[in-house]
Order: C-alpha cells, then structure tokens, then sequence
C-alpha cells in the first residue's frame, strides 16, 4: 500500500466531516465523505420514488450508477447534488438505505477503489473496522448526545428557522441506534483507533490534537 490514510469514525454530529475537511486542507490530502456516498444514493432513489421498502430496486440503481467526488462536489451520475442531499428527507431514510447490505458492499467497493494509493482523510462510521483496516491512521470522535444535537440544531437553525431542537436530538438518537445496531458493519470503534470525545471542544482543538498526532506518524513513515 502507498499513500497515507486516515479514518475519521464517528456518530452523526460529532464533527467528522468539519474535522476531517479541515485536516484534509491541512495536509494537502483528498478528502472522502462517505457519508454523502449514501445521502447521494438516497436522493436518487427519492427523486426516482423509488419505495425504500423496494430493496431490489435500491440495489439494482446502486450496481449502476456512479458517484464521484469533483472539487467540493458530490456528482451522482453526473449529477451534482452537493445541497439537495442534506435535505430533511434525505436525513430521515439515509440511514434505512446505509443498511442494505449489498448497497454497502458496492459503496465500499468504491470507497477503497478512491483510497488505493492515495493520501486521503476519510470519514464515515466504517472506515476504520471495513473500508479501510490497515488506515496508517484511526481516529473515533465522539460528542454526547445533547452537545451533537446541539450543533446540529445551530448549522439547520442557519436554512431553516422554525426548526425544532427536540426533533433534532429525536433524529440523532433514532439515527445512531439505526447506525449502531445494524447487521452489516454497525458503527464501531477500530480497536486500533484513537478516541476523541469532543464535548466541550472547539474545532480547531480537535483539528490540532489530531494533526499533531499525524506529524508524529509521518515523521516514522515513508511518505
Ligand atoms: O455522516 P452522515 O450523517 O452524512 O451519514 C449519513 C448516513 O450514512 C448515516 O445514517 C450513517 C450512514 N453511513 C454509513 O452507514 N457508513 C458510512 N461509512 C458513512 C455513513
């Protein structure tokens, strides 16, 4: 293997995405959203009415069709859907669809097709333990449950004004027992991964714990 990788794991709103975004720039790294991998699919299949109960129809449509990260953009078969997919219904069935099995085997596929020999910060909830397991780099973020509603709320609060904190921290609870309890590759821990609980913690803070970590290895890898 060539090329340096990080996994950034992590419960919906304990800052992955920020966080991985931000060391990614740092380090002149690509980063991978794969999160958006499966809220692009998931407008697709809405956009599409396709019923989520439908399961061969989902993963029919994810066998063909082709997501691709350009700049800051999310393309689903050469579509960009950037905003359209942190829309609230994409948000309630995303973590329905990240269940399917066979929907996570492509998904994966890709993910590791992106990360081969590359230097890449990539996040999502399975990296660590599947997509990647031999990361140079694990990292689990983690943040109590109020504190990620709590940010949730004020980044929705910004598009949408008579949004509802108590139906976001709603949201984030049914999410995570969805993300924790499935079948296929739940939301875990690497054994290997290094935990941050960022409760309490700013951006920059966790940016900057985390990249002094990553200096550290680099200085002892070949890259
Ligand atoms: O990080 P996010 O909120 O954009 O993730 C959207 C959903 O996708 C979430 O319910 C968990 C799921 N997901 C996953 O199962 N595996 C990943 N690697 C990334 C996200």
């Amino acid at each position: 293997m060539c090329g340096f990788q990080i996994a950034i794991d992590g419960p919906a709103g304990a800052g992955k995405s920020t966080i991985a975004k931000k060391i990614a720039a740092k380090l002149n790294y690509i980063y991978i959203d794969t999160g958006a991998m499966y809220r692009a699919l998931t407008y697709t299949i809405l956009e599409k009415k396709i019923s989520i109960e439908n399961v061969d129809a989902i993963i029919n449509l994810a066998e063909n069709c082709v997501i691709e990260f350009r700049n800051k953009d999310i393309i689903i078969n050469n579509k960009k859907v950037t905003e359209e997919i942190r829309i609230q219904q994409v948000n309630e069935k995303v973590s329905y669809i990240a269940q399917i099995a066979e929907v996570r085997k492509i998904l994966v596929n890709t993910q590791k097709k992106i990360a081969l020999n590359n230097n890449i910060v990539m996040d999502g909830r399975d990296i660590g333990t599947i997509v990647l397991p031999k990361a140079n780099l694990k990292f689990f973020l983690t943040a109590s449950v109020k504190e990620r509603a709590k940010r949730r709320y004020n980044e929705m609060k910004t598009k949408n004004n008579s949004i509802d904190f108590n139906k976001v921290l709603e949201e984030i609870r049914k999410r995570d027992k969805i993300d924790e309890n499935r079948k296929c590759s739940p939301l875990a821990r690497a054994d290997d991964a290094v935990t941050i609980d960022t409760t309490g913690l700013n951006i920059a803070e966790v940016v900057d714990s985390i990249l002094i970590t990553v200096k550290d290895a680099l200085k002892d890898s070949s890259v």
